[in-house]
């Protein structure tokens, strides 16, 4: 059983003042354990001085959001190979990258091969809305999604990839997903994990589950055999319910390093 992985989305909030003055407070109430592996999101602009201000062995660094090119004339954006170095992990295809920004699956294959080209581990956002999920789609919408944005990459590349199961319905709006529905989820993933890289990528592969978890229902996930991790919204702005929830990681069923 490998490390739990907790990711803390914190999206277009806090500035590099207010960022600052949250990771002294995180880092004050989080306590360490070997297994699990914590990782932030802030926005782009606080990431060096996050950087500057964590040890990586207590919190490891995501980019939110990157475009796929190494550079040019994108005028306002950044590269996967200027956050190299900065951010071990990048999150790609959010639902709101998706349906706030409307990103294709075609932008999506280039973010995770541009990622990889930069030595950062991508983190594959895929799942289904409200609208698919009603017409009976929700399977078909999300292997689409795993294969558009797994197009090219190797399977030693893929071992190392990061896929988090997050329906959009379930995005920040207090309606958590089923646990058990998302272990059936997280198996249909597996298997097309499987039948595009073989057996032994698909058991590697770290999938999160995602979309308006707190302190009450994380035990639930974490619990939950195939689910390796969470990747958090809201609660990760709440310094101290995140370091309990970190805690929980480190109690959950088959964690035993
Ligand atoms: P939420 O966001 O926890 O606020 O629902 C999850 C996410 O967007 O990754």
């Amino acid at each position: 059983m490998g490390k739990k992985l907790i990711i803390a989305n914190w999206k277009m909030n806090l500035s590099i003042s207010e960022a600052s003055l949250f990771i002294h407070r995180l880092a004050g109430f989080v306590e360490r354990h070997n297994d699990v592996e914590i990782v932030l999101a802030p926005t782009a602009l606080a990431l060096q001085s996050v950087s500057l201000q964590t040890d990586r062995h207590q919190f490891k660094l995501a980019a939110q959001n990157f475009y796929w090119r190494d550079q040019g004339p994108y005028t306002g954006e950044i590269s996967a190979s200027q956050l190299r170095g900065l951010v071990q992990y990048a999150l790609v295809g959010h639902s709101e990258r998706r349906h706030v920004f409307n990103e294709r699956d075609r932008d999506i294959k280039n973010k995770v091969q541009a990622a990889y080209r930069n030595g950062i581990t991508p983190v594959l956002c895929v799942g289904e809305t409200a609208t698919d999920r009603a017409l009976g789609e929700a399977g078909d919408v999300i292997h689409d999604q795993i294969i558009g944005g797994l197009n090219n990459i190797t399977s030693g590349e893929a071992e190392t990839l990061v896929i988090a199961y997050e329906p959009v319905w379930a995005v920040g709006t207090g309606n958590n997903a089923a646990p058990s529905e998302v272990a059936e989820v997280v198996k249909a993933i597996r298997r097309q994990v499987k039948h595009l890289f073989g057996a032994a990528v698909s058991k590697q592969v770290r999938v999160l589950y995602g979309g308006s978890v707190t302190l009450d229902n994380a035990q639930d996930y974490l619990d939950t055999e195939g689910i390796d991790g969470l990747l958090i919204g809201g609660t990760s702005l709440d310094a101290y319910a995140f370091a309990k929830l970190v805690n929980k990681a480190h109690e959950a069923k088959g964690n035993n390093s």
